[in-house]
């Protein structure tokens, strides 16, 4: 029998397979519904009017209307020619083409996602893009298919909230990082007063906020995992206590913050 989690699992996958489709199918009433993905595919606060104009004209029309995220990880992710960047739960792509056209012929952008209609969206997207140094790999973010220590960069945009295993998230991106990779992630985020049910009375799991961590949960998370230098900043708010956010760390160069215990020296040995 299919556990509560597997289940929120398989319903968002069918969500966001249905918005793929009715990207591709041009129809866009049909795919997300009220309040069913981020945002509803409405307003400002979800989709493609995060992005600037100028980066949504250098994109097939397809990868701007896919765009379901809550931020634009492109714009606060220092990313440079040659760098290897990984963008958890693709969706149509538009993250991984922008990142693609940042890190340049010698770089590499790679895209994860559960979801083959979103794979398929993106994979289309990228072609009508002419981007080549791009990759699209089905997986789940808790279970990243890419060896450790091989990305730069790891980007995100509004999916690590519809994880049902967060911690493994975080300890996944700090697997695949090189010693000093960093994360710029934008996700939905609750100011710390709410608790998780009072997440719930303001949207659904699939539709991007009864899902979302806190900025504490956040940054002990991350602190769990290894990361250093994390910074979650509001950007915007998408309901009562709820806003878009922009978080940030660096995965530390040092062993001794992977959770391992650390040897102390013996007191009065001159240190100090
Ligand atoms: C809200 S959409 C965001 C897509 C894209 N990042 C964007 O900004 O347009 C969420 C995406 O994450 C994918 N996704 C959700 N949970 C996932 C998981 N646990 N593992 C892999 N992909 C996941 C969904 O299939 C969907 O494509």
């Amino acid at each position: 029998m299919a556990s509560h989690a597997d289940e929120l699992r398989e319903q968002v996958r069918t969500r966001y397979a249905a918005s793929a489709k009715a990207v591709t199918d041009r129809d866009q009433e049909g795919g997300c519904g009220s309040g069913g993905c981020c945002g509803g595919g409405t307003g400002a606060d979800f989709g493609e009017a995060l992005y600037a104009a100028d980066q949504r004209q250098e994109l097939p029309d397809a990868a701007v209307l896919a765009s379901l995220g809550c931020g634009n990880p492109t714009a606060v992710a220092e990313l440079n020619a040659g760098e290897t960047v990984l963008d958890l739960g693709s969706g149509g792509g538009i993250d991984v083409i922008l990142s693609a056209r940042r890190v340049g012929p010698t770089g590499t952008a790679y895209g994860v996602d559960m979801t083959d209609e979103m794979l398929a969206l993106a994979q289309a997207n990228a072609r009508q893009a002419g981007a080549t140094n791009v990759h699209f790999l089905k997986g789940l973010i808790e279970q990243i298919p890419l060896p450790a220590e091989s990305v730069d960069v790891v980007i995100s945009n509004c999916v690590i909230n519809l994880s049902i295993d967060k911690a493994a998230v975080l300890t996944e991106i700090a697997r695949v990082l090189r010693p000093g990779g960093r994360i710029g992630i934008s996700d939905v985020v609750a100011e710390d007063r709410l608790a998780p049910e009072q997440r719930a009375e303001r949207g659904s799991h699939v539709g991007c906020i009864a899902g979302a961590l806190s900025r504490g949960e956040y940054r002990s998370g991350l602190e769990a995992a290894g990361f250093e230098g994390i910074s979650v900043q509001f950007t915007h708010r998408v309901a009562d206590g709820m806003h878009g956010a922009v978080v940030k760390a660096v995965k530390t160069a040092a062993p001794s913050a992977t959770g391992l215990p650390v040897v102390q020296p013996a007191t009065g040995a001159g240190c100090c």
